[in-house]
């Protein structure tokens, strides 16, 4: 497996603030994707009025949450070797509790009780409004569960503590679940249905945001670009809504203006975007408003038109050139990103040339690459042999990467000489006196710090680069 969101991101710790009064500790980890690390701050804040503050230290934690991915199974050993780690700690201190929550919580279930004598508590991702209840199961001694998939929530009404933070930029969530049934995907067995939150509660969260001095929002979803309102309920219920609900619905492109014009000065960005559901006017919307970032990550999984029959996504690799071919004439200035699996069932040489001459088209400014990870559950594990040879996946999926990487240098270059808009998020890694921060395309671009200021939008001259990140001076 080769540079997955799940690595980059990677056992983050995270500290919120504190709330007076306080007296229990909890230690939350998040693995995964970035609606797994929103979530942890709702869960956060569910139990920030339960009396725990978190800690960065997990010797001295009354509780520890880790919330767990599922995508590949890569992801789900990681997370079984840091519960080997919890128990050693739980030597130490022995009254320490230990809960799983997100996507091997709701895949599990009891199964998690049973095969890891640590676990105390298994809660699913929707249902954290549950975990006072089952924490008071747990004080008593008993393990407590709850996997139950819900039709509604959407946690529209809990405000976030905001985790690990910058104070720039910040996840707000407005999708949960996921319709669309990609066969190799457990998503929409881990999270569900897809339903949408109400605009006003999404709105009101991005004024607190920017009240707090937050400079950049990022909408998301698994597939954010299916978004409809029409006064809550599944999305696929949509069809028995009344006239009135039908008339009133907004979708994501109204969302996306509504949130634009909300703070003209806050940038918006969103994540992610499924091929067959991004329309023209999300396009045209991204193009008419100076404060929506112009990136877009637009996985397209193969280039092959097998297998993306295969993989159930809805969406030909002619269909796809035909919306990168909208993209870069509405907005010739955008970046374009991927996801990409190497070695799905019954892949020959010819489709694998096929993902890497859609490559070629694309010049995709980065991507995240994965070898394929058989799922259980999933219809491609029901129906379909995991018949790729494990090195021939990986062998493609070296190809795959290395194809990106040239391009990734060839889009990187480009902007030398330019002069390009950083919203600043924080010190350089390499440098303390430089800054880094991210341009409108999601590149990262480092400069010398002089007199600016975390959370200011600075415009930057690019001078040089490395393969990834944009290197210039701020004038
Ligand atoms: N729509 C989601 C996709 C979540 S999964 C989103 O918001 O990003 C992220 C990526 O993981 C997918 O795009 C896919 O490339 C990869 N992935 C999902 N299931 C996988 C599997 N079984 N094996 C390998 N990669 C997988
Ligand atoms: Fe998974 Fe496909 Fe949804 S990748 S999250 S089923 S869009």
């Amino acid at each position: 497996m080769e540079k997955t969101i799940d690595e980059t991101k990677q056992g983050e710790h995270l500290v919120l603030d504190q709330k007076e009064g306080n007296t229990r500790k909890l230690f939350i980890e998040s693995y995964g994707c970035a609606m797994n690390f929103s979530d942890s701050e709702i869960v956060a804040s569910i139990l920030s009025d339960q009396g725990f503050n978190t800690t960065q230290h997990l010797e001295e934690a009354d509780l520890v949450l880790v919330n767990t991915c599922s995508i590949r199974d890569k992801a789900e050993q990681t997370v079984r070797k840091r519960l080997e780690k919890y128990n050693a700690v739980k030597r130490i201190n022995p009254k320490m509790k230990v809960g799983v929550l997100g996507c091997m919580a709701e895949r599990l279930k009891t199964k998690f009780l049973e095969e890891e004598k640590i676990v105390d508590l298994v809660v699913g991702p929707d249902a954290y409004k549950d975990l006072p209840n089952l924490l008071a199961e747990v004080d008593e001694g008993r393990d407590a569960i709850n996997v139950i998939l819900s039709k509604d929530e959407t946690y529209g009404d809990i405000s976030p503590v905001r985790l690990n933070t910058n104070g720039v930029s910040a996840f707000v969530s407005i999708t949960r679940g996921c319709d669309n049934m990609c066969t190799f995907c457990v998503v929409p067995f881990t999270r569900g249905r897809e339903r949408s939150r109400d605009p006003q509660s999404i709105i009101e969260e991005i004024n607190d945001l920017w009240n707090k001095g937050y400079k950049e929002i990022t909408l998301l979803g698994q597939n954010v670009d299916s978004y409809l309102w029409y006064g809550g309920g599944l999305k696929k219920d949509f069809e028995k809504a009344s006239d009135m609900q039908k008339a009133t619905a907004v979708g994501f492109s109204s969302l996306l203006a509504m949130c634009a014009d909300a703070h003209p000065e806050m940038r918006i960005r969103f994540s992610t975007s499924n091929p067959q559901d991004l329309t023209l006017d999300v396009i045209e919307t991204m193009a008419a408003y100076k404060n929506i970032c112009k990136h877009i990550h637009l996985p397209v999984q193969s280039g092959s038109n097998r297998i993306l029959k295969a993989m159930n996504r809805l969406h030909t690799r002619e269909e796809y050139f035909a919306l990168i071919d909208n993209i870069r004439r509405i907005l010739p200035e955008c970046s374009i990103s991927q996801d990409l699996i190497s070695g799905f069932p019954t892949e020959t040489e010819q489709d694998h040339q096929d993902t890497l001459s859609l490559m070629d088209y694309v010049k995709y400014n980065f991507g995240y690459m994965f070898t394929y990870s058989e799922r259980p559950g999933t219809m491609a594990e029901r129906k379909l042999d995991d018949d790729v040879p494990e090195e021939v996946k990986k062998r493609r999926l070296a190809e795959i990467v290395q194809k990106q990487r040239e391009h990734s240098e060839i889009r990187t270059k480009a902007y030398i000489n330019s002069i390009v808009e950083v919203l600043i998020e924080r010190e350089s890694k390499k440098s303390s006196n430089e800054w880094s921060g991210r341009t409108s395309q999601n590149v990262v671009a480092v400069f010398p710090k002089k007199h600016y200021k975390v959370g200011e939008l600075v415009k930057v001259k690019i001078t040089d680069c490395t393969s990834a990140t944009l290197i210039g001076e701020a004038i």
